[in-house]
């Protein structure tokens, strides 16, 4: 008997527990990131890359973006760190991430991001857009510039439309 009532109580916590922590991150999250892109979806994008970024090589673009993991997360709903976030950064505005605090060089850049602006930026960020604050020296390589713009365009793909 005492049991069974002890049980009860321990679940009705439990579920208002779980209600109310599920309000709380709806209040905090206005909007809720997508879902990461299947593999099968990742595949399409590939796909579908233009030149220069076309049959780039993701794995060596993937291991040239450790140079990156210390300050940006790629994921989406990833958590701003020394850098901002980086899903979706194609076809943003430069500096647009919300809730990321930029330099005002890059607040004020006055583009979008797309694979040759990238590539130029990681050349030499310092060159590209004088005054922002990424301590990065770039990636000298243009073939890792390639393949690692190649895999930070299916990595931070937004879900496909429709
Ligand atoms: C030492 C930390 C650091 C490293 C390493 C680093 N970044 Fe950054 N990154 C930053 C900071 C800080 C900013 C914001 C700069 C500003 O506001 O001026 C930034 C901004 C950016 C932006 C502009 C984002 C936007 O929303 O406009 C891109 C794109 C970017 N980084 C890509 C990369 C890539 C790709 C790599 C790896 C090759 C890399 N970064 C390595 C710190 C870093």
């Amino acid at each position: 008997m005492m049991r069974t009532a002890v049980l009860f109580v321990t679940t009705a916590a439990l579920l208002a527990a779980c209600s109310a922590g599920s309000e709380g991150g709806a209040e905090k999250a206005e909007v809720p990131p997508p879902p990461p892109l299947t593999e099968t979806q990742k595949a399409a994008v590939f796909q579908a890359l233009p030149a220069p970024w076309a049959g780039a090589d993701l794995e060596n673009g993937r291991r040239a973006a450790a140079r990156c993991r210390s300050c940006h997360t790629f994921t989406p709903g990833g958590p701003n760190m020394t850098g901002p976030n980086l899903h979706g950064v194609f076809g943003r505005r430069a500096g647009g991430k919300d809730g990321y605090n930029y330099s005002p060089a890059l607040k004020s850049a006055g583009f979008a991001w797309d694979g040759e602006r990238l590539d130029h930026w990681l050349e030499n960020p310092k060159q590209f857009l004088p005054g922002n604050k990424m301590s990065f020296a770039g990636v000298p390589d243009p073939t890792d510039r390639r393949d690692l713009v190649a895999w930070l365009m299916v990595e931070t793909a937004p879900p496909p439309a429709g």
